[in-house]
């Protein structure tokens, strides 16, 4: 995700093609306005902690650019490439340390392993045809009783 204060600083095309040059590819991508609730929900595993008011405000303020991108190691890739979550603290080259601001108006957020990324993939409605086939297949095979337990 390309985070509100980036987007509205125009920096979306410079940080995709950065991440572009790092060889992964975009699939899909989106500008969306979340509400307050809706950036709740997105940051529900942050409910409780003091910053989360702040980050709800601050994420529901502009439109974000959530893009869905494939590469070989691609969680890990594109975390190392974010840097820090304070840009104070990322590394020389990362996004953070070239285009954040501070621990909140920090320009991204990468998902932090490969379930957040599913859910955040399905929150944004970026799931692909191929990814709805594969669903359709797994629960032809049975999958879909197995995941409702019975
Ligand atoms: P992000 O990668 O979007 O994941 C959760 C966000 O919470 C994080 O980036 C930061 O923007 C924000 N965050 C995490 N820790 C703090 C903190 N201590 N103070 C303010 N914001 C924080």
């Amino acid at each position: 995700m390309v985070k509100p204060d980036a987007v509205g600083r125009g920096l979306t095309g410079r940080i995709l093609a950065r991440v572009e040059a790092e060889g992964f590819a975009i699939r899909r991508l989106k500008l969306v306005r979340l509400s307050p609730d809706e950036a709740r929900i997105f940051y529900a595993v942050h409910a409780g902690k003091p910053f989360l008011e702040r980050l709800v405000e601050y994420i529901s303020s502009g439109p974000l650019c959530a893009v869905l991108l494939e590469r070989e190691d691609a969680i890990a890739r594109l975390r190392a490439i974010a840097g820090a979550t304070d840009p104070a603290e990322a590394a020389e080259g990362t996004i953070r340390r070239e285009f954040g601001v501070d621990k909140t108006h920090n320009a991204v957020h990468a998902s932090d392993g490969p379930g957040t990324a599913a859910a955040e993939k399905a929150f944004f409605g970026l799931t692909l045809a191929r990814d709805a086939a594969e669903a359709a297949s797994e629960a032809a095979r049975g999958g879909a009783s197995r995941e409702g337990g019975c």
